[in-house]
Order: C-alpha cells, then structure tokens, then sequence
C-alpha cells in the first residue's frame, strides 16, 4: 500500500460473524434427521464428492455447538448465520414436525443468545428433504406448499430466539445446480424446467414472508442472494448488450421480485419470446407483490464479465441464457487458483451501491464473502494456520464496504464464509474458508491467524487500512 494508513470505523452495532448452514455442518446427530438430497447424490454417484466424504459427521456441530459457540466468541462474533434443516425437523419433508429436532436447535439458539451473538436463521440452503425432491423437488406446488408449512413451524417455535429470518440461501445455486450445469441434484440440463424451479422458489420466499407476518415478530425477514455485478468487455454496444442480459438473468431475475414484488419487464419479454415461461396463475403475481423482504443479504464472491458472442446459436438447440453472452476471461485478472473465481474486491462496492439506487437502499448486509485454499495445513506454523492471504481478502473486501457506508449505503453487517472450516457441496472439504481449522480425522479445531484478525477486528469495530 503506498498510502498512509488510516482508521476505518464502522458504524456502531455493525454485525461481525459468519455463515454456514445445517447441511454443511451438523452432520446427522441423533433426531432422525431425513435424507435430503445430498444422500440421493451421494448414492448415485459417490466418486463426485472430493475424497468421497459426505455429510454424514461434517464437522459435527451437531455434538459441539456449545463449544463452538464459546470459539464463535473467541473469533469476536456478534451474529451467525446458520440454517434450520428442514429434514430434521420433518424427516419426510412433511407430516409430524420431531420434537427432539425443536429442543436440538432451541438448546443451540438459547446459549447463542446467552453469550450475545445473534442469531441469523435462514430455512433453506440447497438441502431438499429426499421425500420432497423425490415429489418433484422445486418444480411441485406440493412441495412449495410443505415448504411454507415448515416455514411455519419455525416462526413458532424459534421465533423467540432468532434476531432476522432469511426464505433462501442463493435460489439461484439449485437452479444452475440442479437444472442447467449439473452439479446439483437432480442433475437435469433443461432451463425450462429451470425457470419453473426458479419462480416456484420465489413464489415460496414470499408465502413464507406472508406467513411470517402473521406471527407479528419483532425481527426481520429477507433473502440471501448471490450476486454478480456484471462487466461487459468493452463499451461496445454489443458487449454492454451481453452484459444486460447476463445481469437479468443472474442478479435481477431474484433481486426484482424479492424487492420489488416484480420480475423485469425485458425478463419476461424475453422468456415469453422463447416459450420459456413458467406456469403461475394471477395469485402467485399478486402474492409476491405483497409480500417483499425487510432485508437484504449479499453473498459475494467474484464479478461476471462477458461478452458478445462469436459463436453463432444453432436455433435447434435448446434455448438457454447464454444464446446472449459468452463468459469473458480479463486478461492480467487476479484470481484465487484454488477455486477459480476472479478476485475483485470492488465489485463488492458496486453491488452495495447499485442496491442503494436501485433497490430503495434497503436495510442490508455482506451475507457471505470469503476465500476457500486448498491443502491449508501447508500454511501451518507451530500449529496454526497463518492465513494472511484471507486477512489481506478480508480487508481488500471490507476497505471497499466501508466506502460504500460512508456513501450512504445502508450495510449493517459482514458475515465471513465461513466460521470453522466445513463441508461443501461436491467440492467436501478440499477448499477450507474458516476462520478457524478443522482437523477432520480428530474433530479438532484450531483457530487460524485470520480469527485472531476477526476478534480484534470486531472488538475494535473496525481495523487500520
Ligand atoms: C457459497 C455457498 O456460494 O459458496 C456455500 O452459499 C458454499 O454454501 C460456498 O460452501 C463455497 O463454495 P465452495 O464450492 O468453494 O466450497
């Protein structure tokens, strides 16, 4: 850095912590949890998860939160985003809700609260119960509804002890996941099956939030998106013309209704151009109109840059949103090798500050950010992890949202991906995010430098730049 160092404070209160969901982290514990769609996967196809480790022990929250809890504290947390697992809670998706289930997390958000952090819950995180996804997973109203049941029975019985709700982690990952490039279940390459999937989780999100008013809580409710902000190539009209469509399909097509009760116009145009719209009668319409979130979570990882195709459309394919855009590797761009994803740390305050004048500058957070290395025990020195490239990725990050406050927009929070290291999605435990090392032989944890950063950072609100 060639500047003189400064102070950069944050406004009182900003919420420091991280996130992970129930999937990831709890592994199967002794509720009767039900399958979800992680078991289906894993008994298709095993050989795809890195090292062939599933989500059957994870990394045991299930048996350690009241320790963990105490190493949330250690690493300066005063919130945590976790997920409530519907197939625990009903192990067929629907039916009998499992008490145990209910006393598990009650126990967990009780001592949360006890030792002042903050309980961020969030009802859905890729993880379908195996009964609901066997029904049609997204694609049924069965199972939107069920859904909406289970949302239910959480606003009753934790609604006590959760700070702010979310309806979805990402809604956008089991669409490309599970209906466009294959590394979800079911694993379909169909974007009009897509797109129905894509609305019916709207369309859950806001009969969730219509619900959640019913209950008249004091907390707040929103959505966890994962968004892009998108860079055409050049300046070209064509270019900017990719980049357009690309930001509609990726950020809008969930940033619109869950905001503005609305899908864009040139969306639909578009999808109803193609014959790709989904089915949805005037009620769902009105349903998502009516019932907007209260707050906004950012996960944000990497840009997406595009450019104009150059490679014609055969018009006998089927159709997909790339007929529009190609995807743009930047030359000279910097990017973390062990995952692939650009590194560009002011795209962060160009997601903040598109929110603030598009999206009414709606009360939001950093909902995930965070830098997953392979093989960390590489960085290990007398026993920790000296993680001072995630440090220099935090602070890369947080310079940009301080900037972005001080802008005027209204970010109240960073949550870090992730707090200890955790299981993913295919990828296992190759790629290690935490501020704290899982040793996942012993169970072992042992905080890394960057959670010793996290805990200074967080007491002092704020870290000199
Ligand atoms: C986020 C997801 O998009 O990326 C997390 O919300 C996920 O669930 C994280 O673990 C990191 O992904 P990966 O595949 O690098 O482990």
């Amino acid at each position: 850095m060639h500047h003189d160092k400064k102070f950069l404070k944050f406004p009182e209160g900003f919420w420091w912590g991280s996130a992970w969901s129930a999937e990831q982290a709890e592994g199967k514990g002794n509720t009767g949890k039900g399958r979800t769609q992680w078991d289906m996967s894993w008994d298709k196809e095993p050989n795809r998860f890195y090292r062939g480790v599933n989500t059957e022990t994870a990394t045991d929250f299930f048996h350690r939160y009241p320790q963990d809890i105490q190493l949330m504290k250690e690493t300066g947390h005063n919130s945590f985003r976790l997920s409530i697992s519907w197939a625990r809670l009903f192990p067929e998706g629907d039916g009998d809700v499992s008490q145990e289930a209910i006393a598990f997390y009650r126990d967990m958000l009780n001592q949360m609260n006890a030792n002042g952090i903050k309980p961020f819950a969030n009802l859905f995180h890729f993880d379908m119960p195996e009964r609901m996804m066997q029904k049609g997973g997204w694609e049924s109203r069965e199972v939107v509804d069920a859904y909406v049941r289970f949302a239910d029975t959480c606003f009753a019985a934790f609604g006590d002890l959760v700070f702010h709700w979310f309806t979805f982690n990402e809604p956008l990952g089991p669409v490309l996941g599970g209906y466009m490039e294959d590394f979800h279940y079911p694993n379909v390459v169909d974007f009009k099956r897509g797109v129905q999937v894509a609305f019916n989780t709207v369309l859950a999100s806001a009969k969730a939030i219509e619900v959640f008013k019913r209950h008249g809580l004091g907390s707040k409710i929103g959505i966890i998106l994962n968004l892009s902000p998108t860079y055409p190539r050049s300046e070209n009209g064509f270019d900017k013309q990719a980049a357009e469509y690309a930001d509609l399909f990726y950020n809008r097509s969930f940033l619109d209704p869950s905001v503005k009760g609305t899908f864009p116009q040139k969306l639909t145009d578009t999808l109803k151009q193609y014959g790709h719209l989904p089915t949805y009668t005037p009620e769902d319409l009105a349903v998502i109109r009516d019932n907007t979130v209260q707050i906004l979570g950012l996960n944000y990882y990497e840009p997406r840059r595009v450019k104009a195709r150059t490679a014609a459309v055969d018009p006998q394919s089927p159709f997909m949103p790339e007929w529009f855009f190609e995807s743009y590797v930047m030359p000279g761009r910097r990017f973390n090798p062990h995952r692939g994803w650009e590194i560009y740390e002011k795209g962060i305050y160009d997601l903040c500050i598109d929110i603030r004048d598009n999206y009414g500058n709606i009360d939001a957070f950093i909902s995930e950010n965070g830098m997953g290395v392979a093989d960390e025990e590489r960085f290990m020195q007398n026993g920790q992890v000296q993680d001072i490239y995630r440090i220099g990725y935090i602070k890369n990050h947080l310079a940009y949202v301080h900037q972005a406050i001080g802008e005027g927009c209204n970010i109240n929070g960073y949550h870090l991906w992730t707090f200890i290291d955790c299981w993913s999605w295919i990828n296992a435990y190759k790629n290690r995010y935490g501020l704290v090392a899982l040793d996942l032989n012993s169970q072992q944890r042992t905080v890394k430098l960057s959670g010793e950063f996290y805990k200074k950072l967080s007491d002092e609100n704020g870290f000199e730049f």
